[in-house]
């Protein structure tokens, strides 16, 4: 494997095209808004983008429910809008993640269509149809991912079909290699067009037991946790086959070179790192979401990094995720100061990181009125927080009417302190988060320790956190302060340059301890050995 890859050394920025940037006033984003827009990105400094799906869909949730792999939903544009994109983004260097959705289609999709119109149908089996218990049941206790039976009887069919998600998003039957077939098609597709690779959507779904037997009930189940928690998913979630289909996805694409596969697995960390495959067969980077659901302390973090390192296999490349398009935004876990320290970890770790679009300016989760849902998860399971809306709200970009976003009326409110939280305001701004993620991504372009070194935990107590990044003999600390209190650190070694502060300012001289503020993370440069 090569070992500065593009998707090791560069960071990853997801972009979420509903709410990105639109240019045709139906509130909605669209191919030519992210292209507006690339140069924000290219100022950013990141290396790729990864879109949220832009393909032809019911939309019923919102692009994951495709009807069309093999096109653009005319939301967004058509194929010429998306070369378009394409073309311009390489020339600004940056590299474009598709996402691929392989576990499910839309219910409209033509091959469910076909498949439900009649047993003998050649794509009935492309699909997962199932006769009732005897009394008309569904065939087992299978819950949905957004509630309710994971079977649907359909009357045409006169069967049950399985899906993981809403009942509009029928899942695929990936023991049938007419299946795999045609889904490693659409990744010959795209990859002709030129992308450079693909988030793979949800696939510790992929296959489910062979035998179908019931999912065993989850004794630490409380009401208020997602529906689906109330069964341990073991018959449902991470069943063996799935690794064999991840390899012919990996096979296609190592046909073209150069190009990522990321593979989207919400697991613990000992299942996870299989989903790099036998000899790194799958996935490049399986995402790693751990840092969304570990506690903010530095011990449990800690931990969480050193569990992570230990795990990985050999040749294995880390990689690190914040936030996305389905879960709490980081600003809003654990609020605005130390999320300006959450940034410095992101971006200081060893590992691709990820930064889901918003972070880079601090957004939050704006909450949505029960008038304005959309998310299908809140309307199917109201009134628990498990709506993914207040993470999905547009982009301010300025302070003008609807910060710049549309000139309609935007599909999701916008955040209410949208004339003074946006990016014009904070490009402006050299103590601003935005002004952080640039000059963090820089320091991590500039270097080497930081985007390829190794990782060495030096600290951590109740409030601090520290560790070195190294190679050769270069030699960076970073030392986070998780708590609002002034803290004091001993250093292993003598620092001999501040090279930033997250209050972007000029820290303290250096002294042999560390003097860290209030919510502040330093990168230090520690002395070499003496030979
Ligand atoms: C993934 C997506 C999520 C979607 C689900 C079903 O988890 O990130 O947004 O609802 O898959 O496709």
């Amino acid at each position: 494997m090569d070992v500065n890859a593009w998707w090791q050394t560069g960071v990853i920025y997801q972009v979420y095209p509903r709410s990105f940037q639109d240019t045709d006033g139906d509130g909605v984003g669209d191919l030519d808004g992210i292209r507006r827009r690339l140069h924000h990105l290219v100022d950013l400094g990141v290396q790729a983008i990864w879109i949220s799906p832009i393909f032809p869909s019911p939309m019923r949730d919102f692009g994951y429910d495709v009807s069309d792999y093999c096109d653009i939903d005319p939301l967004f544009g058509r194929l010429a809008n998306f070369d378009a994109l394409l073309a311009d983004a390489h020339a600004a260097g940056l590299k474009v993640i598709l996402d691929f959705v392989p576990n499910h289609t839309s219910d409209r999709h033509p091959w469910f269509a076909d498949s439900r119109s009649s047993p003998n149908s050649p794509k009935r089996d492309w699909y997962i149809w199932r006769d009732g218990k005897p009394g008309g049941a569904p065939p087992n206790n299978w819950e949905s991912e957004f509630g309710g039976s994971a079977w649907t009887f359909d009357q045409v069919a006169g069967q049950y079909y399985y899906h993981a998600y809403l009942k509009e998003q029928p899942d695929l039957n990936w023991r049938n290699p007419q299946v795999q077939d045609a889904m490693c098609d659409v990744l010959r597709f795209w990859f002709d067009r030129g992308v450079d690779g693909f988030r793979v959507d949800a696939i510790h779904h992929l296959v489910e037991d062979e035998d179908e037997r019931d999912n065993p009930a989850n004794p630490d189940w409380r009401p208020g946790m997602p529906p689906a928690d109330r069964w341990l998913q073991t018959r449902t979630v991470d069943q063996p086959g799935v690794h064999e289909c991840i390899k012919l996805m990996r096979h296609v694409a190592d046909r073209y070179g150069n190009k990522v596969m990321i593979g989207e697995a919400y697991l613990p960390i000992d299942q996870l790192m299989a989903y790099y495959g036998a000899d790194l067969s799958g996935f490049h980077l399986p995402f790693n979401f751990h840092l969304i659901s570990t506690d903010w302390q530095p011990r449990a973090i800690a931990s969480l990094i050193e569990t992570y390192e230990a795990a990985l296999p050999q040749g294995g490349w880390p990689n690190w995720v914040l936030g996305n398009h389905d879960r709490a935004r980081v600003a809003s876990r654990i609020g605005p100061a130390q999320a300006r320290v959450a940034a410095m970890l992101l971006l200081t770790l060893r590992g691709t990181p990820t930064i889901y679009q918003g972070e880079e300016i601090g957004m939050q989760d704006v909450p949505i009125p029960p008038s304005l849902v959309q998310d299908p998860f809140e309307r199917n399971v109201p009134g628990l927080g498990l709506g993914r809306d207040p993470v999905r709200t547009p982009m301010p970009w300025t302070s003008e009417r609807h910060a710049g976003f549309t000139e309609g009326q935007p599909w999701l409110p916008l955040n209410a302190d949208a004339d003074v939280l946006n990016v014009a305001r904070q490009i402006d701004d050299p103590r601003s988060m935005l002004s952080l993620y640039r000059a963090l991504i820089r320091l991590r372009g500039n270097e080497a320790a930081l985007s390829v070194g190794a990782f060495r935990l030096v600290h951590v107590d109740d409030h601090v956190l520290a560790y070195e990044r190294r190679i050769a003999d270069q030699r960076l600390l970073i030392a986070l302060n998780m708590t609002d209190r002034v803290q004091v650190l001993r250093p292993p070694r003598p620092a001999c340059e501040a090279l930033l502060s997250t209050y972007l300012d000029h820290p303290d001289p250096l002294r042999d301890d560390i003097h860290l503020r209030a919510d502040e993370g330093l990168i230090l440069r520690t002395l070499p050995d003496v030979a």
